[in-house]
């Protein structure tokens, strides 16, 4: 396949600057920063129920205060304007502007995002919100979940609230941020919440997210100014078949109908793979499932396609058959969120690994990049989330030393830069994350954080990685 070369952003392999206009930014979510849980009129999301019932995150630890975004936020976009950042990548909290999941919307919810992107305008930076970053009410988990279809219209009518409210000050708005998270970990592994195990309601969730998405980019563009972007964020996994045997072809192809297409086919070629259909048919009757006219409302055009990557997805089918250890860096489980192709077995792709034992390779993005770009010609790619966990710590001196951050941040952004040479349309970047935050559920074991939070006291340390992003930015280009 011919990489498309669009001329605006084409850049020579050997340089180390990113094209004018390029966005700069970095991402957070809200359950993830915010705390505050109970404030306002916020009500239980399913991460509130779930990180409150013992033994399903690290710790017993909880959002309940977080990073405490939800208090900080001026000091936080303080620390953004110092970094140079261009963009901020947030997400609202569904269960603190509509905590019921249905009905009129709760001002006081409305009015922090209100304070928070007049902040950001103030400061010079763009803001960009993702309506749905896991947290889903906790009442529409007891109404069926997103396994229940009801739940996608519930998500558009939330999706019109939040574009009216917000809609004069923000221009790009994401629906759903990795919808396979949603899906396969909240409802097959259940590494996620809800936490439920049910290899068809996986699938159900799977295809009501997408028309949840598909709605709510309806009800964006009926409420927002022509001038909106609109986008989804997704976890493509670059798949690779651990050796070149027909068996480990086979398994690359099914995680990859499992782990992408089941999203990429209906939202941007206007239907679900033959062959994720067949793989799955004896988990779910998809002709009663998907229904007429929902590939039409899914595949509603998008201006943006977010990617998220960390790291490959390297894959092997066992000769034998038997289901064999899984190393898919999803979190550990005696059930496997691969639904109808549970005996595929995952593999590190190298010992370099990052704490959340991820291994290191920045070629994954590359590739991931110039295929999409290939394959969807006209759709501009935004990387929505990169970054990496290490184990940081405060020294004497007060400082965070993180090279393997930087290592990491350097290679990726080298990848990007690379792709975008090589024809892929990239128009920004966005650092996961600002902050170290609730690592779902690892808890705050976890620190992605280009700043460093000290939680017993909330102070906040630009780690070296932030201050080597903030150059980077600043000079459009890499160190040489
Ligand atoms: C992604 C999530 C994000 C964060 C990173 C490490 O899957 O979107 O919230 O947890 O992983």
């Amino acid at each position: 396949m011919t990489a498309v070369r669009p001329e605006t952003t084409a850049l020579p392999a050997s340089d180390t600057s990113f094209p004018t206009g390029f966005v700069w930014g970095a991402a957070t979510a809200a359950y993830q920063v915010e705390g505050a849980a109970t404030e306002d009129g916020r009500t239980p999301s399913i991460w509130d129920t779930f990180s409150h019932t013992p033994g399903k995150v690290r710790n017993g630890d909880t959002g309940d205060i977080a990073a405490d975004h939800y208090h900080r936020f001026r000091d936080d976009v303080a620390l953004m304007k110092e970094l140079g950042l261009k963009a901020y990548r947030f997400s609202i909290s569904w269960p603190r502007v509509q905590p019921t999941g249905r009905g009129p919307a709760v001002e006081r919810g409305l009015d922090f995002y209100r304070r928070l992107t007049d902040a950001l305008l103030e400061a010079g930076i763009t803001p960009v919100a993702t309506l749905y970053h896991w947290d889903l009410p906790q009442e529409l988990e007891d109404a069926g979940g997103w396994p229940h279809r009801d739940t996608a219209h519930r998500f558009a009518d939330y999706a019109t609230l939040a574009a009216r409210a917000l809609g004069d000050r923000v221009g790009m708005w994401t629906t759903l941020n990795e919808p396979w998270c949603s899906a396969f970990l909240g409802y097959g592994s259940g590494v996620h919440a809800p936490g439920r195990t049910d290899p068809a309601a996986t699938l159900r969730a799977a295809h009501h997210l997408n028309l949840g998405h598909g709605e709510a980019v309806g009800a964006l563009r009926a409420a927002l100014p022509s001038s909106a972007q609109v986008s989804i964020t997704l976890n493509l996994h670059q798949v690779r078949p651990l050796t070149d045997s027909p068996e480990d072809a086979e398994a690359a192809r099914r995680i990859d109908a499992v782990g992408n297409r089941i999203f990429t086919g209906p939202l941007l070629d206007g239907a679900y793979p033959e062959d994720l259909l067949r793989d799955t048919a004896h988990v779910v009757d998809w002709d009663e499932l998907v229904r007429a006219g929902d590939l039409a409302e899914i595949s509603r055009p998008l201006d943006v396609l977010g990617v998220n990557y960390y790291a490959p997805t390297v894959v092997s089918l066992p000769a034998d058959g038997a289901a064999s250890t899984r190393n898919d860096g999803h979190g550990a489980s005696d059930h496997s969120p691969w639904t109808g192709s549970e005996q595929v077995a995952f593999h590190l792709a190298n010992d370099d690994l990052t704490a959340m034992n991820w291994s290191i390779d920045p070629s994954g993005l590359h590739t991931l990049l110039t295929e999409m770009s290939a394959r969807h010609p006209g759709l501009p790619l935004m990387v929505t989330e990169n970054g990496a966990a290490f184990d940081d710590y405060v020294s004497p001196e007060g400082r965070v030393e993180d090279p393997q951050r930087i290592a990491y941040l350097h290679s990726h952004l080298d990848a990007v830069r690379r792709a975008i040479a090589d024809g892929a349309d990239v128009r920004g970047y966005f650092l996961w994350s600002l902050l170290d935050n609730f690592e779902w559920s690892y808890g705050y074991s976890k620190r992605f954080g280009a700043v460093y939070v000290d939680y017993p006291t909330q102070r906040r340390i630009p780690k070296a990685s932030a201050r080597w992003y903030a150059e980077v930015i600043r000079n459009n280009a890499l160190p040489a």
